[in-house]
């Protein structure tokens, strides 16, 4: 967990924070890019929840549930880096989705850049990757502002133009 000096809190999640994931990933503003759109079925979040913490008792490491400091108990939100294939190809991919009430102030820029820290100072992984849709200007800017570079392009919304591929490597 990151240990720097933050306006956020990390934890692994658990099983009560069904929830807000739902509250979160079923919220129709936080899937305004997401071409799967909100979860409508609380059944959707509890696989979801399943397969984080299954990453975390697989790998150790997994997305976060995430506070505001000065509330710890309440979770505004959660991001982290995780294994997932890009179209078969297996990578660690960073993602984040916070509450509409979270944003705007630098949160999901602060989060991804702790997740990028652990990754590379603590886990040793080589390099992370980031998906994200052409027109989800926000998001790409927050992979800009964590030092994430164009990589290439994923063709995995059928019909519809390619997703943007990210990548940040390790420093040497
Ligand atoms: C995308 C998201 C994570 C951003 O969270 P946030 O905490 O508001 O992000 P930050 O405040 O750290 O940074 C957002 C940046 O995007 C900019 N931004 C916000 N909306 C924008 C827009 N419509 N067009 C261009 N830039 C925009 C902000 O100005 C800020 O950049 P700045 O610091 O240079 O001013 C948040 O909106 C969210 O959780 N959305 C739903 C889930 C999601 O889309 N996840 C990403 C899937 S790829």
């Amino acid at each position: 967990m990151p240990d720097t000096a933050s306006r956020l809190t990390y934890r692994r999640p658990q099983h009560t924070d069904l929830a807000v994931v739902f509250a979160i990933f079923g919220d129709p503003q936080t899937n305004l890019f997401n071409p799967s759109g909100p979860m409508t079925d609380i059944a959707q979040a509890e696989s979801l929840l399943g397969r984080w913490l299954q990453h975390w008792a697989t790998h150790g490491y997994g997305w976060w549930a995430i506070s505001s400091a000065q509330t710890p108990d309440k979770v505004i939100g959660f991001a982290g880096v995780a294994a997932h294939d890009y179209l078969g190809k297996p990578v660690i991919n960073l993602g984040y989705r916070f509450a509409v009430k979270a944003w705007g102030r630098g949160y999901a820029t602060e989060a991804a850049r702790a997740a990028l820290t652990h990754a590379f100072d603590h886990l040793g992984l080589p390099e992370v990757f980031g998906l994200v849709r052409p027109d989800h200007e926000a998001s790409i800017r927050v992979l800009e502002k964590i030092g994430m570079r164009r990589f290439g392009e994923l063709d995995d919304v059928p019909g519809k133009a390619p997703s943007l591929v990210f990548r940040v490597q390790r420093a040497k």
